[in-house]
């Protein structure tokens, strides 16, 4: 009997649908068929209509792009025997010799590129496109309505296929997919103020994020333990709160970035914490922080070194409304956080010129750091741009907020409910699911037995299992605006970056992405997504990002064999 089970397994191995274990994210809907395609040697992706004659820039960079990934990315694909596996059909395989991409109903000559897009407030940007490759070679075509649609379509494009020695094939044709994400926010943050990450690292970056369609690089930029930002109109926050003259990020520098994500489709948004995580800023502007440095740390802050804005003085609010708008005005995207976390109340209080503003201005605290952050938003609403806060500010502090602000909830994903309760828009940032800094135990120095605050170590598999929408009424559902994974970089550098955000950082791009649904209609599970996973991470090593295994190679080749019912 035994022997006839297993028999009986292999076989409905076998014949099962192949599936599609190249894409990730997976499109919200999609068909494959079982034959075999192989691309011409002459293989070409093609405008049409408007395209052919006023392509912008960036979207041929991008055409161009794929095209390298096409014929660089060598990705064997992950079944026993590899490429050996699919030698017949790869030998019966129709030939491919163009993609036609298209702009739907667009006739202009004006025609706004992905940099432009990616910067569009966040409810306009159309990142819709359809796919559609027969299987008798006749032409490939991509079609959306928007540049940005183009973009996200092509990246699903160069992930459908696989190597064999100089052949680029698939063995899933005819495909065709319709496609859009669930969230419009799909993030990574970075903080880039424990530890520096020089630009090439931050780029690298950027080009993974993009191969998972993510939308936005939330970059906490500076913090109590350095700055390195350049802001010209203030050289001397940078000049003595980085760490090293060359650990900077000159304007140029920011520039290049912000180019260089709008063109992969993603906006930029930039972080300058207040009024807490500000020791950095006593480096150059001693008057404006109160308690730098007090020990014990542990009293006045979270972390060391304690320092927070003075936020009762009026050159304090001056000084952060200069320094809001000299970044802001680099900036191309809809969004701009002020931070507002961990706002320590004992520092305050040891503080003397701060209790003597207080008693001058007849405030209470709570009434400085409402005064305080009404002034630090609005060079933001000035320009138009929205407000970007901790949950804090809406859950802890009594301040007023601009009813469009952006909340990103971090504390705890059971906080989510009473900040979309308020009628706030929301970003989740849990720690308790998207943290991957957490489970590398304790980094303080006489804390042997400790442990990270927010243990245990986040898996993919927990980051892939949250519900963007537990608890969340339907009415409220359009106030997700969707999620990021978050790395502070306490114990991190460029010398541990890859390994420790990627794959597990394609986890959220996936949750909102494609929502709780896969195209099969089925509910989304860590053990469908495992094996698409594994043909993601071996890809991102195939284009120079150092992704860590999810197993062993013995399990990414054969799917569910490692799983516990297997
Ligand atoms: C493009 O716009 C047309 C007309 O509004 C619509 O029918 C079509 O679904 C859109 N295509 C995509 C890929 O979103
Ligand atoms: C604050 O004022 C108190 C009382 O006047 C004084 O004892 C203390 O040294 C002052 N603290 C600082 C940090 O100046
Ligand atoms: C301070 O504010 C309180 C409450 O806002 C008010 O009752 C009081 O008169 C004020 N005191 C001074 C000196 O302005
Ligand atoms: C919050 O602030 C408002 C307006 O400043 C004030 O009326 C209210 O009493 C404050 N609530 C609390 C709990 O401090
Ligand atoms: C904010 O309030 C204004 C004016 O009442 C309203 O037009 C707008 O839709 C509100 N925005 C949000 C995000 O609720
Ligand atoms: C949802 O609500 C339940 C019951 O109040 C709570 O235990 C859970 O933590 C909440 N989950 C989220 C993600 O808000
Ligand atoms: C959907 O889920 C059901 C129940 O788990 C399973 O039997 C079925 O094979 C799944 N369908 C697809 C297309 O994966």
């Amino acid at each position: 009997m035994v022997p006839n089970a297993l028999f009986v397994a292999c076989v409905a191995l076998l014949a099962a649908p192949l599936g599609v274990h190249s894409l990730w994210p997976i499109p919200r809907t999609l068909s494959t068929g079982s034959e075999g395609l192989k691309l011409a040697h002459g293989f070409a992706i093609q405008f049409q209509g408007s395209l052919s004659h006023h392509a912008p820039a960036d979207l041929k960079a991008a055409v161009s792009r794929t095209l390298y990934q096409l014929k660089h990315d060598g990705l064997e694909r992950l079944v026993v025997g590899r490429a050996g596996a699919d030698t017949d059909k790869i030998a019966k395989a129709r030939q491919l010799n163009a993609l036609k991409v298209e702009l739907v109903a667009s006739a202009s000559n004006n025609i706004l590129g992905i940099t432009q897009n990616a910067n569009l407030p966040i409810g306009m940007r159309d990142e819709a496109y359809t796919l559609h490759v027969p299987a008798d070679g006749s032409p490939s075509v991509l079609s959306a309505n928007s540049t940005l649609g183009l973009f996200r379509g092509l990246t699903t494009f160069s992930q459908l296929w696989y190597t064999s020695g100089s052949t680029i094939y698939t063995v899933e044709a005819p495909i065709t997919i319709w496609d859009k994400p669930a969230y419009p926010y799909r993030g990574l943050m970075l903080d880039t103020a424990r530890n520096f990450f020089p630009k090439a690292d931050i780029l690298r970056t950027l080009d993974a994020m993009s191969y998972v369609k993510a939308s936005t690089f939330h970059w906490h930029i500076v913090d109590s333990q350095s700055f390195p930002l350049v802001i010209p109109e203030f050289p001397e926050l940078s000049a003595k709160g980085a760490y090293a003259p060359d650990q900077v990020y000159t304007p140029a520098d920011v520039q290049e970035i912000v180019a260089y994500a709008g063109a992969r489709g993603i906006d930029v948004m930039m972080e300058i914490d207040t009024p807490g995580h500000t020791s950095a800023i006593s480096a150059s502007y001693p008057e404006y922080v109160a308690c730098p440095d007090a020990r014990p740390w542990a009293s006045f802050a979270n972390e060391p070194p304690a320092g927070q804005l003075r936020l009762a003085s009026p050159s304090v609010l001056t000084f952060v409304q200069q320094l809001i708008t000299s970044v802001l005005k680099e900036l191309p995207g809809p969004y701009f956080s002020t931070g507002g976390d961990e706002v320590n109340l004992n520092c305050y209080k040891m503080d003397n010129i701060t209790q003597t503003q207080l008693v001058q201005h007849n405030q209470t605290f709570e009434q400085a750091l409402d005064t305080f952050v009404q002034a630090t938003h609005k060079p933001i609403l000035g320009a138009g741009k929205v407000p970007v806060v901790w949950e804090e500010m809406a859950l802890n502090n009594n301040v007023t907020l601009s009813n469009d602000t952006l909340v990103m909830v971090w504390i705890s994903s059971a906080n989510a409910k009473a900040v979309v309760d308020q009628g706030f828009q929301i970003v989740h940032a849990p720690s308790d699911y998207f943290y991957l800094d957490c489970g590398a135990g304790g980094w303080v120095g006489d804390f042997v037995a400790g442990n990270s605050w927010c243990d245990p170590f986040k898996t993919w598999q927990k980051a892939y299992s949250f519900d963007p929408l537990a608890n969340i009424t339907s009415d409220q559902a359009h106030l997700v605006l969707g999620g990021e994974q978050l790395l502070w970089t306490e114990q991190s550098s460029p010398s541990n970056m890859d390994s420790i955000i990627w794959p597990r950082a394609a986890a959220s791009a996936e949750v909102f992405w494609t929502g709780n649904t896969l195209p099969s209609g089925n509910a989304t599970s860590t053990s469908e997504a495992l094996s698409r996973l594994h043909d993601l991470r071996y890809r991102l090593v195939q284009r120079g990002i150092r992704a860590i295994p999810l197993q062993p190679h013995w399990c990414a080749l054969r799917p569910h064999a490692c799983d516990l019912t297997a």
